[in-house]
C-alpha cells in the first residue's frame, strides 16, 4: 500500500505541519511512500515566482531533515508533463459541477476578481498526483478531505467508463484534537500563510524567536494551568504542544507547573527541540546545492518511471494513443 501526500509552499514550515503532519509521514513511512511538494498548487492565486521556487527547495530540504528517506521524496513541477497530461485525461472525466461544489474554491473564490481557472481545477491535479503514482492511502488534514474524495470518484468513473487502470485512494485524517491553534489566536489553527505571523512558530526560527511568541502567546486570566479546550483555548494549545513534544498527556501535564510563566518556559525549551535537528538538517542541506539537486533529480525521475505505465494506459483507454 503506497502512501502519498503533498505540502504547499504557500509559506515557511511551522510547527504545526511538523507536528500534525511531516513529523508522521516520517515515523509512519513504509518504503513505498511518496511524500511531495506540490508547487504547482501555489500557482492558483497570486504567487510570487522566485518565493515560490526558494520556499519549494526549502520544503524539499526540511522533508528531508524530519527523516523521510531521500528516496520518497519529489518536487511536482518536477514531473509537471506526466501530471499535466494526467490532469487533462482526469478533468475529462470531471464534470463542471463537480469541481465547482468543493468547499474550498467556494471559499477561496468568494468575493475574488479574476479568479484563475486552476483555482478551480486544483482539485483535479491533486488526483493526477494521488492517481498518477497508485497510492492507497492519503493522509490530509480535514479541509483535504473532499478533494481526497474527488479523487476517489474520478478514479472509480475513469475503471468503469473506460477500464482498470487507478488504485482507488482514501484519505487518513489525523486523530482529532492533533491540530496546533495559532499562538496569538487559539481560535485559528496554525497557518504558514497567515498574514500576522507573531503567533506562528516557523520551523527555522531561532530559538529566541521562539522563546519570544511562546511567552507572548495569549492565554486567558488564570495563574495556575488546567487544561480546557473550550473555556481556556489558548493554555488548552500551549499543553497540547507540550504534550506533543513530549510524549505526556496534557491534563497530567498542567498540573506540573505551578504558574502560566513556568509553563510557557517549558513549552518553549520542549518546542526548541523539538525543532533544532530539522532546523540545522535543512540548514545544512541548503548550504549543499548539488547534493540537493542530486536527490531532487532522482526524486523526479523516480516519480516519472513509477507513474508512467499507468498514464500511457489511461490515455491509450480514453482513446488517445
Ligand atoms: N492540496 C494539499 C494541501 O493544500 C496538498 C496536496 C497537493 C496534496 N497534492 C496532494 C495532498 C496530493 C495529498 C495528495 O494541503
Amino acid at each position: 500500500m503506497i502512501r502519498l501526500s503533498g505540502i504547499t509552499p504557500s509559506g515557511h514550515i511551522q510547527l504545526g505541519n511538523h507536528l500534525g503532519a511531516i513529523r508522521r509521514w516520517a515515523a509512519e513511512g513504509g518504503p513505498e511512500d511518496l511524500y511531495f511538494v506540490s508547487d504547482m498548487h501555489g500557482m492558483t492565486t497570486t504567487h510570487n515566482p522566485a518565493r515560490l521556487r526558494s520556499l519549494a527547495a526549502e520544503q524539499l530540504a526540511m522533508l528531508i531533515a524530519s527523516g523521510i528517506a531521500p528516496e520518497r521524496v519529489f518536487v511536482q513541477s518536477d514531473i509537471a508533463r506526466e501530471l499535466g497530461a494526467l490532469t487533462w485525461i482526469l478533468e475529462c472525466t470531471c464534470s463542471y459541477g463537480e469541481a465547482a461544489r468543493m468547499i474550498q474554491f467556494k471559499e477561496k473564490s468568494k468575493g475574488q476578481a479574476g479568479v484563475r481557472l486552476s483555482l478551480l481545477t486544483y482539485p483535479v491535479l491533486m488526483a493526477a498526483d494521488i492517481l498518477l503514482q497508485g497510492a492507497g492511502e492519503v493522509p490530509v488534514g480535514e479541509d483535504q478531505r473532499q478533494h481526497v474524495e474527488l479523487a476517489r470518484a474520478l478514479a472509480k468513473r475513469f475503471n468503469g467508463t473506460y477500464g482498470d487502470v487507478f488504485t482507488m485512494p482514501k484519505a487518513v485524517l489525523p486523530p482529532s484534537g492533533a491540530r496546533v491553534k495559532d499562538l496569538a489566536d487559539p481560535t485559528r489553527k496554525m497557518s504558514k500563510s497567515a498574514r500576522d505571523e507573531v503567533g506562528v512558530v516557523f520551523v527555522l526560527d531561532e530559538p529566541d524567536q521562539i522563546r519570544r511568541k511562546i511567552r507572548r502567546a495569549v492565554t486567558d486570566g488564570g495563574t495556575r494551568p488546567v487544561f480546557s479546550p473550550e473555556t481556556r483555548p489558548g493554555m488548552a494549545n500551549l499543553l497540547e504542544i507540550l504534550a506533543a513534544c513530549t510524549g505526556g498527556k496534557p491534563e497530567v501535564l498542567a498540573e506540573h507547573f505551578p504558574s502560566y510563566g513556568a509553563l510557557k518556559e517549558a513549552v518553549a525549551e520542549a518546542v526548541i527541540e523539538e525543532l533544532r535537528p530539522v532546523r540545522e538538517g535543512t540548514v545544512a542541506l541548503l548550504a549543499d546545492p548539488a547534493e540537493l539537486d542530486r536527490v531532487r533529480k532522482a526524486g523526479a525521475a523516480r516519480a516519472a518511471e513509477r507513474g508512467e505505465h499507468r498514464l500511457s494506459s489511461a490515455l491509450r483507454l480514453i482513446g488517445g494513443n
